[in-house]
């Protein structure tokens, strides 16, 4: 790799940013056929820093380098490589490639970290085609449950299913990667999502928690029928009983900052102009940096939800798809991550993280710190999702730093 650090780890997100299943807009989802060619390319790229590169039994990407003492214990660092619908290109990808450049800088220099360095790129963190994030990590971690096998896509094709086709035919649930004691720590850097280091003029800085959240799947119940025929006061229309509840929701979250409750996915059936919908499910996705303001928003919401069905004559149903509570992030880990940042940029305010990130899961492992980088306007999930290479170079120093002092 000869050229300019940052030059390399930009030409990698825009053509990373390209590997897509839907044509003209970035997406990538658990175990898709641009999943699979992302794994593959970012192996060639890891390979040719010097990483020998595997793949996990969930689809995870992971490129490891030996250190020079042997027996020495393994730091990893890493983000994940699927994506929402139309997404921006950093997400994820920044945590993964990052570190790839940051370790072809050292072994360029001819620099061999004491300790063996891992760099995963997980194969799911979004939650999108399954409701249910984290499924990569969780199998790193050995926290995937039978549970998580059952959960459904919208054809009704079972992670499980996915999983044996993944590994010839069978499936089963893996043990942790690394033995706790084996690790050093996790780092994990991403694009802040949100506007407060652009406010405070920061290019980088930590996280000192990750709020909680509870994602599910809602349905209402009602009648189909006639649209032409059937008064309005006979009618048991289920997306009207819907809209009702969304608009709660939004109501609810408004009313108790910094709450935050999204409706984001909605199917009608039988989906038709003039045919009164019988019955409409929902996401629901809440979260909250205290767990006690969650759950309490989460009840009242679904309490809501009960009153406006039974209201209309309709009947709801709700499906739990995913609950984890807020983390915090290793107070010992960030203060490394802080004192070398510092150094670079003179200040560093702790950040809690609205956004979900593979660490939440990885904190069951092994102690966690995460480097949050500026992105435009606060803009993520979106296409226009930019991190300007000045700020990238700058987490990419903290992040060499950061390897620095643990060789040390
Ligand atoms: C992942 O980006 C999430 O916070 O939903
Ligand atoms: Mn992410
Ligand atoms: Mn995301």
């Amino acid at each position: 790799m000869a050229r300019e650090p940052t030059q390399q780890l930009t030409r990698w997100l825009n053509e990373l940013g390209r590997i897509t299943d839907e044509p003209g807009k970035l997406t990538r989802t658990f175990l898709s056929p641009a999943m699979r060619r992302a794994n593959a390319r970012v192996g060639e790229w890891m390979r040719a820093a010097g990483l020998a590169v595997r793949e996990d039994a969930v689809g995870n990407l992971i490129g490891r380098l030996e250190g020079s003492r042997p027996g020495a214990k393994t730091l990893l660092l890493g983000s994940h490589l699927d994506t929402v619908r139309d997404a921006g290109r950093f997400d994820g990808a920044l945590g993964v490639l990052l570190p790839i450049v940051a370790l072809d800088v050292l072994r360029q220099q001819g620099r061999v970290l004491p300790y063996a360095v891992e760099v995963l790129g997980f194969s799911e963190e979004e939650g999108v085609r399954f409701s249910s994030a984290y499924l990569g990590s969780k199998g790193f971690a050995g926290t995937l449950r039978a549970a998580d096998l059952k959960l459904r896509d919208a054809a009704g094709i079972q992670v499980r299913d996915t999983l044996e086709t993944l590994n010839g035919g069978t499936f089963a649930l893996p043990r942790a990667a690394h033995r706790r004691s084996d690790l050093l720590g996790y780092l994990e850097v991403h694009i802040e999502q949100g506007p407060v280091l652009e406010a405070q003029d920061l290019a980088v800085s930590v996280v000192s928690a990750i709020a909680g959240q509870t994602r599910g799947r809602l349905t209402f119940h009602g009648q189909a029928g006639h649209a032409g025929t059937t008064p309005m006061n006979l009618r048991r229309d289920a997306l009207a009983g819907a809209a009702k509840f969304i608009s709660d929701v939004e109501l609810i979250a408004r009313m108790r900052p910094p709450l935050v409750a999204t409706v984001g996915t909605i199917a009608v059936s039988p989906g038709a102009p003039n045919v009164i919908p019988g019955e409409v499910t929902l996401s629901l996705d809440v979260r909250h940096p205290r767990d006690v303001a969650r759950r309490a928003a989460l009840r009242r919401m679904l309490g809501l939800a009960e009153w406006t069905a039974r209201r209309r004559g309709l009947r709801c149903t709700w499906t739990l798809t995913q609950d984890g509570n807020a983390v915090a992030c290793d107070p010992k880990l960030t203060r490394v991550l802080a004192d070398t940042v510092r150094k670079l940029q003179g200040r560093c305010p702790a950040l809690v993280s609205g956004a979900g990130h593979d660490a939440v899961v990885m904190s069951a492992l092994t102690p966690v710190a995460m480097l949050f980088v500026r992105c435009r306007a606060g803009l993520s999930h979106h296409p226009d999702e930019y991190a300007a290479p000045e700020d990238l170079r700058v987490a990419l120093r903290a992040t060499m730093a950061f390897l620095e002092r643990f060789a040390g």
